[in-house]
């Protein structure tokens, strides 16, 4: 299947026309932010920690800031990288203005609803008891799980669609 075909049947999560909330909504250390891993959880609770020390993702935006960059968008004609979409759309999270929730920052780069999806519908319920994989996924999770997905999206920026 063509790239972009597949990309309607399952759209990646800056296409996925939800709100992005902003990684200042998960990075609470009763949430994501713990600085210790949990045990006996199903989730380890420091994505947060690990993201912001051990993750280069986490910094992809702040380097647009830097003059390596800037002599690429020179030379090519462009707006400065900060200012420019093609260098947005895979060094931060360049979802549409209207689906920039109140915590959303552009300069949290690739961040966590940039892999996970924007959490517009599941922010609030997933974490309800009754709350599933599946049923946050049916509200607009991205199925990280699925290998296939999974690599899809690493590739849309990592090899380009
Ligand atoms: C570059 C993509 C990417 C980014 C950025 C990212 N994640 Fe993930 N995350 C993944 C992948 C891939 C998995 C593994 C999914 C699986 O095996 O089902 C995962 C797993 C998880 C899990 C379940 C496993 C566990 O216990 O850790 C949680 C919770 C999670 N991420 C939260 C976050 C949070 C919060 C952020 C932001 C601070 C974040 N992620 C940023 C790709 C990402
Ligand atoms: C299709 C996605 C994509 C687009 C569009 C894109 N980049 Fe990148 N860029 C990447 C990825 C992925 C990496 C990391 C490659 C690696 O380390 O394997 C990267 C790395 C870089 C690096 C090296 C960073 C380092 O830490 O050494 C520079 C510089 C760079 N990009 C500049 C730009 C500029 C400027 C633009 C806009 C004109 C741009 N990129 C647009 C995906 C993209
Ligand atoms: C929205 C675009 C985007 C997505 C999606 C994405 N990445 Fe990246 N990734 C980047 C950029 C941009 C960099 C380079 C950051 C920098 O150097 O400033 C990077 C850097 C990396 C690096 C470090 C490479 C190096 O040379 O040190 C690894 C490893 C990586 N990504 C793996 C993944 C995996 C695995 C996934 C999927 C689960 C993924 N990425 C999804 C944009 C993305």
């Amino acid at each position: 299947m063509l790239l972009s075909t597949y990309a309607l049947a399952q759209p990646f999560p800056v296409l996925d026309g939800k709100t992005h909330n902003g990684v200042a909504t998960c990075s609470s250390s009763m949430c994501h932010g713990s600085v210790k891993e949990y045990k006996n959880s199903n989730i380890l609770h420091n994505e947060y920690i690990t993201w912001d020390r051990k993750d280069i993702h986490s910094l992809a935006y702040n380097k647009l800031l830097s003059k390596e960059f800037k002599a690429i968008t020179d030379k090519l004609g462009l707006k400065s990288p900060e200012k420019e979409p093609v260098c947005l759309n895979c060094h931060s999270s360049n979802v549409p203005k209207k689906l920039q929730g109140k915590r959303f920052l552009m300069s949290d780069g690739v961040g966590c609803e940039t892999c996970h999806g924007g959490s517009e519908k599941w922010l609030a319920t997933h974490t309800d008891k009754d709350a599933t994989h599946e049923s946050n996924i049916r509200d607009g999770l991205y199925p990280l799980d699925d290998l296939e997905k999974r690599a899809r999206l690493c590739l849309s920026c990592h090899y380009g669609d």
